[in-house]
């Protein structure tokens, strides 16, 4: 069988695990816990980063941070993972659902402009696949509204928009670990600033809503309960394995990355023929390899695929359920229009396997696709 996923030890990881043990500190914000959050700021350009256990922690601790109040409002795309609007309907506000670009599948900048009103705080914008949302024109909206603007940076480690590294685009940014990630530690996350005030605000959060981050620093002499939080750090097992896979990130994402540009290669004839959909950089921006997809021609074509590939034992899933339409969506969020985009991609995206140890697997995953391709009649139209 060839998974969707199949997580790999890549480097020092084991190595690294039996040091934190003989260190004598499994609890979190020891050395491997600092070692990652110097290469998470060096590999997103931040001005800090601290580590999370998960990209959804990381989500929440902006929306405390972000001071949401209930009734207050938040724009998101709905063709994103439930942690981007959970992370808002916790606070009691409102997550509004805007419709996704049709190239970019990334959050539409004039439809988030439409969506602003008197209660909207900030815009949570997901890097879709790794490609960076059009982040100079949701600034200059956050900037005329006064919003924060926040990365949902879960798939993006290493992705530029504009020559700038993805953690580096908004105030905030939130990147996952989690094992279908490029850099992983099954579990784990971060949350990124590059607002200097939000920084000290940030520890207490993640430490329980206590200054015990000051007081290991010396800079206080106890430490004590001072505003709300939670407990957002992970252990320092999970950051051991996480510094063996930081360690060894430009070759993840160089093999990442010829994987995409392998399956790109690969269905080019198929898409220039019109059987299939493929994803692009949008303009100026680089991706990292995260994740490679089709675009079928409707949903039963989209099934279809899926039942072919499965039949030959390779599973290819496809992606998120819209939010706006979802019960807890219509429960906690808002939509003022419909989302026709996300309704259409949501049916017809399908994912190809993708993972560091995919090997000489990937043209056996091409061979079974391309079977079902060409089977097809060319030219379909691609955009709704
Ligand atoms: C866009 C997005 N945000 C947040 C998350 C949640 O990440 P985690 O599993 O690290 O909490 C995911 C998970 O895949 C995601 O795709």
């Amino acid at each position: 069988m060839i998974p969707f996923n199949k997580p790999a030890v890549v480097g020092q990881e084991f190595s690294f695990l039996q040091q934190a043990v003989d260190r004598g500190q499994l609890s979190g914000d020891g050395l491997f816990t600092k070692r990652c959050s110097e290469q998470i700021v060096a590999m997103t350009g931040a001005r800090a980063a601290l580590l999370t256990h998960s990209c959804t922690a990381a989500l929440e601790m902006a929306a405390i941070l972000a001071d949401l109040k209930p009734g207050d409002e938040v724009i998101m795309p709905s063709f994103t993972f439930v942690s981007t609007a959970n992370a808002v309907a916790l606070r009691g506000a409102v997550p509004v659902f805007v419709d996704i670009d049709q190239d970019s599948l990334n959050i539409d900048p004039d439809k988030t402009a439409a969506a602003v009103t008197s209660r909207t705080r900030a815009i949570f914008a997901v890097h879709y696949a790794g490609f960076p949302a059009d982040m100079d024109r949701l600034a200059e909206i956050a900037r005329a509204h006064d919003l924060l603007l926040v990365e949902d940076a879960a798939q993006a480690l290493g992705s530029t928009y504009k020559g700038r590294l993805a953690g580096s685009l908004g105030d905030l940014a939130a990147f996952s670990f989690h094992e279908t990630k490029n850099i992983i530690s099954g579990e784990g996350g971060a949350l990124t600033l590059n607002r200097g005030d939000l920084v000290e605000r940030a520890e207490i959060i993640r430490e329980k809503g206590t200054n015990r981050s000051r007081f290991l620093r010396g800079q206080v002499d106890k430490y004590t309960w001072v505003d709300i939080g939670s407990s957002f750090l992970p252990g320092e097992l999970i950051a051991a394995f996480l510094y063996g896979q930081l360690d060894q990130a430009e070759m993840i994402q160089h093999r990442r990355l010829a994987l995409f540009d392998h399956y790109a290669t690969a269905f080019d004839d198929l898409e220039q023929s019109g059987r299939v959909g493929l994803p692009h950089a949008p303009a100026d921006t680089t991706g990292n390899g995260h994740m490679f997809y089709l675009m079928m021609r409707d949903i039963d074509d989209r099934d279809g695929f899926i039942a072919h590939m499965r039949q030959a034992e390779i599973i290819t899933p496809f992606h998120y359920v819209p939010l706006h339409s979802a019960p807890a969506g219509l429960r906690y969020g808002r939509s003022d229009a419909a989302l026709p985009v996300t309704d259409d991609v949501s049916a017809r995206l399908v994912r190809l396997p993708m993972y560091f140890g995919l090997g000489q697997d990937i043209d056996r995953v091409i061979f079974v696709a391309r079977n079902y391709l060409m089977a097809k009649p060319a030219g379909a139209t691609w955009h709704i």
